[in-house]
């Protein structure tokens, strides 16, 4: 069985009040600039700020209908690479709506300059949220050596917002090698997992990792929202307790 996407594709999938996801085409992992016919899916996550401005997290592949389709919703103002995996279709945005913000992650400069993407990264993000979403989303450095990300959190909508650091992939919509790679990392639905290049850092990261659990269950989210596989769309207390418990 080949993969499948989350249809219908860019479109804006509302989860609750001021906050939606768009399902992305088909990416291709690509080692050393080739394209490998190893497709995968993305989503992104929009959040409208009581300002009227949209807040893009990992913004999908860039298309002209669903662009419109968000200029209905506000003003496309901030677009963010949470970590530096997530940002190639940053620039595209950028072009498009040159009043936009572009966020940094950490290496995430280094990287696009790398794969000769043009992208002009304006401010980076921090421990701490900025003034401009500070009041609706908080944020925080989740560690994980080289794959460390940020993750949010949309306090209305009490949504936790995470790219790579859990990943639960649904197994009959991806191809293989994910597919086994999937089972043999635990990464797959119902259950999902920390991603398996994160486990190791964790562990020699043990002071960090803790503080970033703690302040997360604090936030006491009722949803996770996900760039890979299925979300959690309840009971994300107990996911994050099941997942991140003995790493306390
Ligand atoms: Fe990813």
């Amino acid at each position: 069985m080949g993969a499948s996407l989350y249809e219908p594709i860019n479109v804006y999938k509302p989860v609750a009040p001021h906050i939606g996801i768009v399902d992305g085409p088909f990416e291709y992992l690509t080692v050393g600039g080739i394209r490998l016919p190893l497709p995968f899916t993305t989503r992104m996550t929009v959040i409208r700020l009581s300002n009227g401005d949209l807040f893009l997290h990992s913004p999908v592949k860039f298309d002209w209908r669903l662009a419109e389709c968000l200029q209905g919703l506000g003003t496309v103002r901030h677009l963010v690479s949470p970590n530096q995996f997530h940002y190639a279709h940053i620039g595209e945005w950028a072009r498009a709506f040159p009043e936009t913000i572009s966020w940094a992650s950490p290496r995430v400069r280094q990287r696009a300059w790398a794969r000769h993407l043009d992208i002009d990264f304006t401010r980076d993000l921090d421990v701490s949220a900025p003034v401009e979403w500070r009041r609706e989303i908080d944020q925080l450095l989740f560690p994980g050596g080289y794959f460390k990300e940020f993750v949010f959190f949309h306090k209305a909508s009490r949504t936790l917002i995470l790219t790579d650091t859990i990943i639960n992939l649904e197994l009959d919509k991806v191809s293989e090698p994910w597919r086994t790679a999937a089972k043999l990392s635990g990464m797959h639905h119902p259950y999902g997992q920390i991603f398996f290049g994160m486990r190791l850092p964790l562990l020699f990261q043990r002071r960090k990792a803790k503080a970033a659990i703690g302040k997360i269950e604090s936030w006491q989210p009722k949803r996770i929202l996900l760039s890979h596989g299925r979300c959690f769309d309840s009971d994300a207390y107990e996911v994050i307790r099941r997942m991140f418990g003995r790493r306390r």
